[in-house]
């Protein structure tokens, strides 16, 4: 995890890196014109010697290596080739084609719905502010990536109104599909300011930028599964009751569907809310059990499955990426127009809120059996009660409502899935250079 620092600290680095060392060399190229006598030029060659050596040592292998320009024109936000890039990749294909604003685009969701609208041709334009709440590293291969892919992914924060209303002004976006967010549930106890900041401030900011809009963007945007909290009845439906958080990851999410509401009833923004499910896949987040479990079981480590009360087993309603991709889509192209605009409503707008998960909920236990099968390693087991911080026993999702109106049907099961997550576990972290931009 030093690793990550390292990049960040790369990206502050000024836009003319290395500025000051011609500029010191030509001062000092002209003074020896000026004083030259025979003895000081001598001195003077073999100090510019020295200097040459130094600067070639200093551009050895063993230093970071200096960014490319490609890099700096591309991350220097608002110049010219900045906003060349931004239109380019907001270009849709596809005639009458969708032009989305993707926010955490260089996150496991976000990736993956960036590739999918790119590919069928609408345009795309990406943004993500990389922070280091996991592998900066793997955030960064993914914008690798999509870069690839002709995804353009913008380096800033959902909280920065300027950059959010130059973006607005610049593209005429017809969708956003929001994903940017802080995520995860135990974290949230020792970084409780990082949930209010993204998912509660930032959510505003995002939403002050759609209503002013013209046009106003359609909103789609990841609330959670977890907002069913302490609720009991099985499977969860939309209607139950969401109303016992259990984390404040939760409350954040809950809180981000009443503040959709308000944005919706005063404004007119069209807006849907989609319950994720434990997305997995491969690009996926280190941070969640299915990735950490096999980076443990292959380094031959101890891991820790959390049971229920009287050892009865904890179960997830594991959903595939594919999946709720198709899901993410369907909502989009789904989504009616906004109703305002400049900040006035015209009329009553669009607000869903549906469930994307697989409505097949495995204990986790059996998550480990097919991990042992999978990577051929028998994982080293340690069953613990599971602590009061967040998590629940279980999630399992209706998702009739998402079949009805969205004709979302997943089709991966969990031992399908994680075989193609391995497979590109594998393949990723035995070759991390393939993804370096
Ligand atoms: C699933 O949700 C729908 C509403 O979308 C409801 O009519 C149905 O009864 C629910 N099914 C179960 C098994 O709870």
């Amino acid at each position: 995890m030093s690793q990550p620092k390292a990049i960040s600290h790369f990206d502050l680095a000024p836009s003319t890196p290395g500025k000051l060392k011609p500029d010191r060399l030509s001062a000092y190229i002209h003074r020896l014109r000026f004083q030259a006598p025979l003895f000081k030029l001598t001195i003077g060659s073999a100090l510019f010697l020295g200097l040459v050596v130094f600067l070639v040592v200093s551009c050895s292998p063993s230093a970071p290596p200096p960014p490319s320009p490609r890099r700096i024109l591309g991350d220097s936000r608002g110049g010219s080739y900045w906003e060349r890039r931004v239109r380019s990749s907001a270009r849709a294909r596809a005639h009458a084609g969708h032009v989305v604003l993707v926010t955490g685009a260089s996150g496991f969701v976000g990736t993956h719905v960036c590739l999918h609208l790119k590919r069928r041709g609408d345009g795309v334009v990406g943004l993500d502010n990389f922070n280091d709440y996991y592998d900066v590293e793997l955030k960064r291969a993914r914008q690798t990536l999509l870069g690839r892919a002709g995804v353009f992914v913008v380096e800033g924060d959902i909280n920065d109104r300027e950059l959010m209303e130059k973006l607005f002004d610049m593209v005429a976006f017809t969708h956003v599909m929001h994903l940017a967010a802080q995520a995860g549930v135990r974290y949230a106890m020792k970084n409780p300011a990082s949930y209010v900041h993204s998912n509660i401030a930032g959510f505003v900011n995002l939403f002050e930028v759609c209503k002013s809009a013209n046009p106003q963007p359609a909103v789609v945007w990841a609330s959670s599964s977890s907002v069913y909290g302490l609720n009991s009845k099985v499977p969860f439906s939309e209607k139950d009751r969401t109303d016992q958080p259990a984390s404040l990851y939760a409350a954040t999410k809950k809180a981000g569907e009443e503040i959709a509401h308000t944005y919706n009833h005063i404004y007119g923004l069209s807006i849907t809310g989609l319950r994720f499910f434990t997305v997995y896949g491969p690009w996926g987040r280190p941070d969640m059990a299915y990735y950490f479990f096999t980076q443990h079981i292959l380094q031959r480590k101890q891991i820790e499955i959390f049971e229920g009360p009287q050892h009865s087993s904890v179960s997830r309603d594991f959903t595939y990426i594919d999946d709720v991709v198709e899901g993410c889509l369907a909502a989009l192209d789904t989504a009616k127009k906004s109703t305002g605009s400049g900040g006035t409503k015209k009329g009553s707008a669009q607000f869903r809120v549906y469930n994307l998960g697989n409505t097949s909920p495995v204990p986790v236990t059996k998550l480990v059996s097919i991990l042992e099968k999978l990577l051929k390693v028998k994982a080293k087991k340690k069953l613990l009660p599971m602590p009061r911080n967040g998590d629940v026993k279980f999630t399992h999702a209706n998702i009739s409502l998402a079949q009805r109106e969205l004709g979302y049907k997943p089709t991966t099961d969990l031992e399908t899935g994680l075989k193609k997550f391995v497979k590109w576990y594998l393949d990723y972290h035995s070759d991390l250079r393939k993804y370096s931009s």
